[in-house]
């Protein structure tokens, strides 16, 4: 059975108190259960403190770079993330992809690195809306899912949980229908039995992320091939995290 995979994504929010309290106030409310993952993104410099606090949330990370160690300043290692007990990590979100330059090769690489370490990517992929609007969406996805998981085994994709985002709902409060999350959904499960089996493709988590909202989340997830979100804004409030579980 795939898992449900709910998390939020804070990207450059909120300062290491103001994180705290949250986590504070809010993991004593979250159930840990075996078929069900609800985490937080959180900014790295938040994360030891976070992963010290939390219990029953996991708390992941929004990148991180695929060497070891190196000179390689301003990025953070794998080995880094694992020692203070970080098991997911988000890898090619679109606004890494846009405005830090990040290609598949490179997402590759992480994605590679993050199996190695038995740690689980959550792999981000999603068109512009000028590809939405020339029916390419499908194209454009395969392709990203192909390149970032080349080289990865059978066994290893399992532990993949990709995050479809179409790049024209998010953060702009426009959500796809579920209908439309649902038939890409779908297509990316479709995709990766053919590039495995269907067996494995049954077995990944497929997360569907953009403008979702606890006033909306419900439709989403009773999609079949809907496994979980990934949910920015409605993410960084108490209350509106919380409305996102029930
Ligand atoms: P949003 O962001 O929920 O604010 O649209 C989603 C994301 O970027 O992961």
């Amino acid at each position: 059975m795939r898992k449900q995979v709910i998390v939020g994504n804070w990207k450059m929010f909120k300062t290491n108190s103001s994180a705290i309290k949250f986590v504070e106030n809010v993991d004593s409310k979250i159930q840990s259960r075996d078929d069900l993952v609800v985490g937080i993104a959180a900014p790295s410099v938040m994360l030891s403190d976070l992963t010290k606090k939390a219990k029953n949330l996991k708390i992941a990370a929004q990148n991180c770079y695929f060497e070891k160690e190196g000179a390689f300043t301003g990025e953070v290692s794998i080995p880094m993330l694992q020692e203070i007990g970080v098991e997911y990590v988000i890898i090619g979100h679109s606004e890494r992809r846009d405005i830090f330059g990040e290609n598949d090769d490179l997402l590759n690489n992480k994605v590679k690195a993050l199996l190695a370490a038995n740690m689980s990517p959550i792999l981000c992929c999603g068109e512009s809306l000028s590809i939405y609007e020339s029916g390419k969406t499908m194209d454009h996805v395969k392709k990203q899912i192909s390149s970032d998981l080349s080289g990865v085994s059978a066994d290893d994709v399992k532990k993949v949980v990709i995050a479809y985002e179409p790049i024209w709902a998010i953060g702009t409060g426009k959500v796809a229908t579920p209908e439309i999350a649902q038939e890409v959904c779908k297509g990316i499960r479709e995709h990766l039995a053919s590039l495995y089996s269907q067996e494995v493709a049954d077995e990944v988590s497929i997360q569907y992320g953009g403008s979702v909202k606890p006033e909306n989340i419900k439709d989403i997830l009773a999609q079949s091939d809907i496994d979980g979100t990934l949910v920015g804004g409605a993410s960084l409030v108490e209350d509106s995290f919380l409305g996102l579980i029930k």
